[in-house]
């Protein structure tokens, strides 16, 4: 039966949040924090995990910071495997490291292409490989990946950045069909243009900048802070009977048209 005051509530639950030194990953983990989970902020970046964990912390929230790095396998392991060791469990991922080269495909280098695959989709496999086992072995859990709206549409310059972002939508399917059965649910949430350092580049062009706005239904940007709402639904409760979904954040980029209104 659900308990609907403690629907969005996580209070106890251990969440581990990797990318969490930037961007959406901060907000995410404010946002767990918040909802009463302890954050466990992971990224590359120690220092920048470390001033996430310390905001959190003067919030009022639990959190602690570590330095990792998706793509190296027997750190992935090490840290997940300290983390049960010192934690006795684990509840929720939510994973965002993701990089982008812009550039033609016909102008990609195989070391670029490599590089890119490397991080987006390599690296959210193994963390979600790793948890997955440790979720799967307690009975429950919840794993979030960051897909984007370039999963189902794209542009000039994106093209190998939106191969891993459907790439991952189809592994996190997966992953939600085998752990189904032992109570690990596996969502992903698909981002539309947030204003984070990923998208400094686009910011910095006005003309750029307000074609992006203008495309979607609410004719502006996010801020990181809005995609910690999505995360803390798949988190919670509240999505209880939530399973290899796929939710758009995207204010409508996907539902709608966008190039033009009609004058009617
Ligand atoms: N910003 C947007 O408009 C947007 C839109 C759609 C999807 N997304 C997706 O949302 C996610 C988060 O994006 P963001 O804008 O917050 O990016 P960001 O660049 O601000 O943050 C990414 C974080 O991941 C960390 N990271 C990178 N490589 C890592 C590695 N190997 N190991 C551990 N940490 C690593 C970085 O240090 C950084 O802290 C990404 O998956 C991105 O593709 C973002």
């Amino acid at each position: 039966m659900q308990e609907f005051e403690k629907m969005f509530r996580l209070d106890g639950k251990v969440a581990l949040i990797v990318g969490a030194a930037s961007g959406i990953g901060r907000s995410a983990a404010r946002g767990l924090a918040a909802a009463g989970a302890l954050a466990l902020c992971a990224d590359l970046n120690a220092a920048g995990a470390e001033e996430s964990a310390a905001g959190i912390r003067a919030e009022g929230g639990h959190a602690e910071a570590l330095e990792l790095n998706v793509t190296d396998n027997a750190q992935v392991r090490s840290v997940v495997s300290e983390i049960q060791e010192k934690h006795g469990r684990l509840d929720v991922l939510v994973s965002t490291p993701a990089i982008n080269v812009r550039k033609p495909l016909l102008n990609y280098t195989g070391d670029e292409f490599d590089k890119v695959l490397r991080v987006n989709l390599k690296g959210n496999f193994l963390i979600a490989q790793a948890v997955g086992r440790v979720m799967s072995e307690q009975g429950s859990g919840s794993i979030i990946l960051f897909s984007s709206i370039r999963s189902v549409t794209v542009e000039p310059g994106q093209g190998v950045y939106a191969a891993t972002k459907a790439g991952l939508v189809q592994m996190a399917r997966a992953l939600a069909a085998e752990l189904g059965g032992r109570g690990v649910r596996v969502n992903c949430i698909a981002p539309g243009i947030v204003e984070t350092p990923l998208t400094q580049q686009i910011k910095s062009q006005p003309d750029w900048y307000n074609a992006y706005a203008n495309k979607n239904a609410l004719k502006r940007w996010a801020s990181a802070d809005e995609m910690a709402g999505p995360v803390v639904f798949l988190a919670s409760p509240a999505s209880s009977y939530v399973t290899g979904a796929v939710l758009f954040a995207d204010a409508g980029w996907t539902a709608i048209d966008g190039r033009f209104d009609p004058p009617v």
